[in-house]
């Protein structure tokens, strides 16, 4: 019995060594070691030893069950050890390796330049509105005292449609809807694109963007228009030389244009970033407004022009052909 165990204790100790992984040493555990195991098998001969031998049996025996638990704990270790390094190498990151470009997208300057005005003018206390990019003549011109035989419709070329609507050619229609839905006081601004039939050229594009200013109440004046506007263009381009010019706008009496010295390298231009002005009476009667009670200023921003301002950029269709090394930029 004593060569049966020592013989167990040696295969068992080859077999713990040559376990693989963790889940054969378990097993390992169980053939030898187990109820039911070889240990157990050889030891239920037991009964037919002498007085004197089962003593020395039970010693060998103990001795060869702690020894192989120490192996066991060992190997198992070791496997351990092993399967955890095998694992960190895997999850392991090579901050070597080249990155993973991942396309980012941007805020194209002419969104940018409409968000920073925005800004402005809700910290003035404006709410921002909305209105359709087709209109009919009535909103684009009609109701902005702008009657059809009037001059001032050839300032505007416009762009029609086969069933007699028309592309609104300013943001100032919306001004006629954001009355007829609303009660003053009230101060709102107003964005989005227009169209106009004009030939393309460093400064000129048939599609555009204006942000529309209306402010009304019971005592608005020319005075307030300066100054809203003054705070404006400061805050959004700093201090530049600014000129205040009187024009003329069928919905303004009286209007004026805004310029913006464009310092360049050829010397430099005032460049027109705004028309602005008191609304005009009439224009507050097609909303059922009482001119006698109200007043209120307006103003159109050119936003290609002020973005060209606020970014340097020195030809407006940089702004529209989508190349990516220019829009990468902002
Ligand atoms: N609608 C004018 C244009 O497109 C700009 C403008 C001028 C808007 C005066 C206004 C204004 O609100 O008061 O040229």
């Amino acid at each position: 019995m004593k060569d049966q165990l020592n013989q167990l204790h040696q295969e068992a100790r080859l077999a713990i060594t040559e376990a693989p992984d963790l889940e054969a040493l378990e097993a390992l555990r169980i053939e030898y070691m187990g109820k039911k195991g070889k240990l157990s098998a050889i030891l239920g001969g037991m009964g037919k030893l002498s007085v004197e031998e089962r003593p020395v049996i039970g010693a060998l025996a103990n001795q060869i069950k702690n020894e192989f638990e120490e192996q066991l704990q060992e190997r198992k270790a070791a496997l351990e050890e092993a399967k955890l390094s095998v694992q960190l190498a895997a999850e392991a990151i090579d901050v070597t390796m080249p990155g993973v470009y991942i396309p980012q997208g941007r805020v194209h300057p002419i969104l940018g330049t409409i968000d920073r005005i925005n800004d402005i003018f809700v910290g003035l206390g404006y709410s921002p509105a909305t209105g359709p990019e087709v209109e009919t003549e009535y909103y684009n011109f009609e109701a902005l005292n702008t009657p059809a035989d009037h001059p001032a419709r050839d300032m505007q070329d416009t762009l029609y449609l086969p069933n007699g609507q028309l592309l609104r050619t300013h943001t100032s229609s919306i001004q006629i809807r954001y009355m007829e839905e609303n009660e003053p006081p009230f101060r709102m601004i107003c964005s989005g694109r227009v169209f106009r039939r004009d030939a393309v050229d460093a400064s000129h594009y048939p599609i555009f963007h204006q942000l529309e200013v209306l402010a009304v109440d019971e005592d608005i004046t020319f005075t307030d228009l300066k100054g809203t506007l003054t705070v404006f263009l400061e805050e959004l381009l700093g201090e530049r030389p600014v000129r205040f010019r009187p024009s003329f706008f069928p919905f303004t009496e009286p209007s004026m244009e805004v310029d913006i010295w464009w310092e360049s390298k050829s010397g430099g231009r005032w460049l027109e970033v705004l028309g602005a002005g008191m609304v005009d009476p009439n224009v507050f009667k097609s909303v059922g407004y009482d001119p006698e009670k109200v007043q209120g200023f307006a103003a159109g921003l050119g936003i290609e022009r002020l973005a060209m301002l606020l970014y340097g950029i020195d030809d407006i269709r940089l702004l529209y052909n989508s190349d990516q090394r220019f829009l990468k930029q902002f």
